[in-house]
């Protein structure tokens, strides 16, 4: 039995604190605690009740059945049926100020762990384990889960499902015996299971109570758990979901799980999404991607689908730019046999009946009006009707003589051929250097059945393709965005924001609806990884009508775009879209960089959303009002953030164009502004004013002194 001792690993607010010895245990994850380590340790020895175990069993980050952990197990495997539960005992322990690495053996099954455990300043921890199997002979692994203990006052959860067009929808329930369970089998992050949850003390809001946050950074197949064992201790689990008999390792051969992002925040949501917003603006999104100012989009779906004709796109493109556009991107539909969603996935080749001059004349037009040019790709997708198909029939990711059902008219192409591979990377490589192009939208459009390599199953090994195909693009073109699509919101995770940086969140562009899918994405991503697109007034997802003050304040608060065809629009709306892509680039540098804050309102039917500059010298608010409000009266109109002894002039930037004929009069402040401190906005606030359901209003903070 090794000596135990303590080692600690500190974030700004936060702190974890492990015991080490045999094995490793974090006994405290949570808020920063001065004094002596070894006092601590002292007062959190376990009592051994009767009718277990005679001795203390503890919860690691690896619960193993062979110490008498009788909840789910972090490590499952065997080697021919032997070595099926193994006991890994600790070897080396490497620590940094903001990193603890632990090297783990189990002799006897001939198995090596290593659990990297980080925390930074921004109070993000990230967690993994990598397993080496060290013994001649295959070993099987069924399950490799990350696991983090939270403590016995964590008794609700906060999880999120979604379906197309409805993704990041929020639940609340209570953490009970039993637990909870998530599990994605569709193959890619999903619409319906989102790899996040938050777990927290009682009745946890957007700003009291503590909560954990955890995000699962991988983009195909997952279970995430929480659970409340008889003995009342809690434990929260991630792990990415094997098939049977895919991950098989020889001899020196290893598999890491997937990072498991986490945070503890004394203060709600909020403060927890702060973390998690500048971790992934420092760690996460590529450098140069963050320091750039994000463009603003024309993406012609919605405008045109599948009908191209080069000058009339031309068209759109001209008067985009007089609109303000910076990106002018050309959706689906330009490639060989492209007419509608039936055909010709795989056969990326301009289609030159439709652009008989090529698609430079239409780069060309676009970078002269001082545009960047972008492009649609679907690529690890085919459509049995293509030349592809009829060319590589066996390219297909599936297991022979099965039928699989088609997804969009469509199937997934195996990444683990190598030919398929490079081919894609050739075609993608082709277009990126042929023409001047910045950015590209990569779309999936359909859920995984049955994923085979000849025959053995390759869940996991077709989403580590994928990150390869991205990573080799990003690597021989790092100029070029990437846009992660997944027919909306269908593949939005950490890892897969490593090598993109922006993500399209839903197919439904209608404000309400974006509202919510906003709001719900907002608990993990910052506002600038949101492409937000302003529709055309009558919704294609919903049939919903909304006034342009609505879209263009909705899609303001994210990456701004516009999807629709200028050219159809009249004059009055598309000066319109002028003045919300001008409001954006005013505001995009504050919306992009700055904190932003999920304000709690006295009416649900008021959704608050702002931005707080880091320095707190300005701030811009969006008051939604989602539903017909409750009261004759609106309460009032809190802002948080803001430097609490600083006097700050509050004026209205934007409101709906029916503002004063709907009441007798509006509060006077949104006529003639009004100045007050941080403190008064936050614990006071201004009185709201009172709006039509889906409408919604701009307010300026900035300091004065
Ligand atoms: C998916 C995307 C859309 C669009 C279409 C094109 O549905 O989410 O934005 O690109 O594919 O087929």
């Amino acid at each position: 039995m090794k000596e135990k001792k303590l080692v600690e690993l500190s974030g700004t607010e936060s702190q974890l604190i492990i015991e080490v010895g045999d094995f490793a245990e974090i006994l405290h994850w949570g808020k920063k605690i001065s004094g002596s380590l070894e006092n601590f340790r002292s007062a959190l020895h376990r009592p051994v009740p009767h009718g277990r175990l005679d001795k203390d069993v503890a919860m690691t980050t690896l619960p193993e059945l062979g110490r008498g952990v009788f909840s789910s197990p972090g490590l499952e495997g065997h080697r021919n049926g032997q070595n099926w539960a193994p006991v890994f005992f600790l070897k080396d322990i490497q620590q940094s100020d903001t990193q603890i690495s632990l090297a783990s053996e189990d002799g006897q099954a001939g198995l090596q762990l290593v659990t990297e455990i980080c925390l930074d300043e921004f109070d993000v921890v990230k967690t993994r384990h990598t397993l080496t199997n060290l013994k001649s002979g295959q070993y099987f692994v069924n399950r490799f889960a990350n696991s983090m203990p939270l403590p016995v006052r964590v008794n609700e959860l906060m999880t999120f499902h979604g379906r197309w067009a409805r993704e990041f929808q929020t639940q609340r329930q209570p953490l009970l015996h039993n637990g909870y369970q998530q599990e994605n089998r569709r193959g890619r992050t999903s619409h319906e299971h989102y790899p996040a949850m938050v777990a927290g003390t009682s009745n946890f809001d957007e700003t009291q109570g503590d909560v954990w946050g955890f995000h699962f950074a991988w983009s195909g197949n997952h279970r995430l758990r929480a659970d409340v064992k008889t003995d009342g201790r809690r434990t929260m689990q991630a792990e990415v979901i094997y098939f049977p008999g895919e991950v098989a390792l020889e001899k020196g051969e290893s598999i890491s799980t997937p990072w498991l992002y986490a945070s503890y925040s004394e203060n709600g949501l909020n403060e927890m999404s702060h973390h998690f917003h500048s971790h992934v603006r420092q760690s996460i999104i590529a450098e140069d991607f963050q320091k750039k100012l994000r463009p603003v989009h024309l993406n012609t779906w919605e405008g045109i689908y599948f009908d191209h004709d080069p000058e009339y796109i031309m068209e759109m493109a001209s008067q985009a730019a007089e609109m303000g556009v910076e990106r002018f991107i050309i959706d689906d539909g330009w490639f060989r046999g492209r007419d509608d969603d039936t055909a010709a996935l795989g056969d990326w080749f301009l289609d030159e009946r439709k652009y008989p001059n090529g698609l430079e004349p239409v780069v060309d037009h676009v970078n002269a009006l001082g545009m960047e040019f972008g492009l649609w790709f679907e690529p690890e997708m085919i459509n049995k009707d293509s030349d592809l198909y009829r060319e590589h029939p066996d390219w297909l990711l599936a297991v022979d003589g099965y039928d699989q059902p088609t997804g969009r008219h469509q199937h997934v192409i195996d990444l683990q051929n190598d030919d398929a591979f490079n081919f894609l990377y050739e075609r993608l490589a082709h277009f990126l250097s042929t023409y001047n192009i910045r950015y590209i939208k990569w779309d999936m459009n359909r859920e995984i059945v049955q994923p085979a390599h000849d025959g053995v199953a390759s869940g996991r090994k077709q989403t580590e393709r994928y990150y390869q195909l991205v990573d080799k693009v990003r690597a021989k073109f790092p100029h070029v965005s990437i846009e992660s699509c997944a027919g909306g919101g269908g593949r939005i995770d950490y890892e897969i924001l490593k090598r993109t940086d922006r993500f399209w969140p839903s197919d439904n562009n209608d404000a309400l609806e974006r509202q919510g899918i906003q709001r719900g994405m907002s608990y993990f991503f910052p506002p600038e990884v949101m492409g937000s697109h302003i529709g055309s007034d009558k919704c294609h997802c919903t049939r919903r009508r909304h006034s342009i003050e609505f879209r263009g304040l909705t899609a303001l608060f994210g990456h701004m775009g516009i999807e629709l065809d200028p050219v159809k629009e009249d004059s009055d709306e598309k000066a319109n879209f002028a003045r919300y892509v001008a409001l954006h680039k005013q505001l995009r540098t504050l919306l992009h960089t700055g904190k932003m804050w999920r304000t709690p309102t006295d009416d649900n039917a008021h959704q608050v959303l702002s931005v707080v500059a880091e320095d707190q010298s300005e701030a811009v608010v969006m008051v939604a009002q989602l539903d017909m409000p409750t009261h004759s009266l609106s309460g009032n109109l809190r802002i948080l953030g803001l430097d609490d002894k600083a006097t700050y002039r509050i004026y209205v930037l934007d409101k709906p164009a029916n503002y004063n004929d709907i009441v007798v009069f509006q509060p006077p402040w949104t006529e003639a502004g009004c100045e007050l401190s941080g403190e008064w906005c936050k614990e006071v606030g201004l009185s709201m004013p009172l709006l039509d359901p889906e409408t919604a209003m701009l307010i300026k903070v900035e300091k004065v002194n």
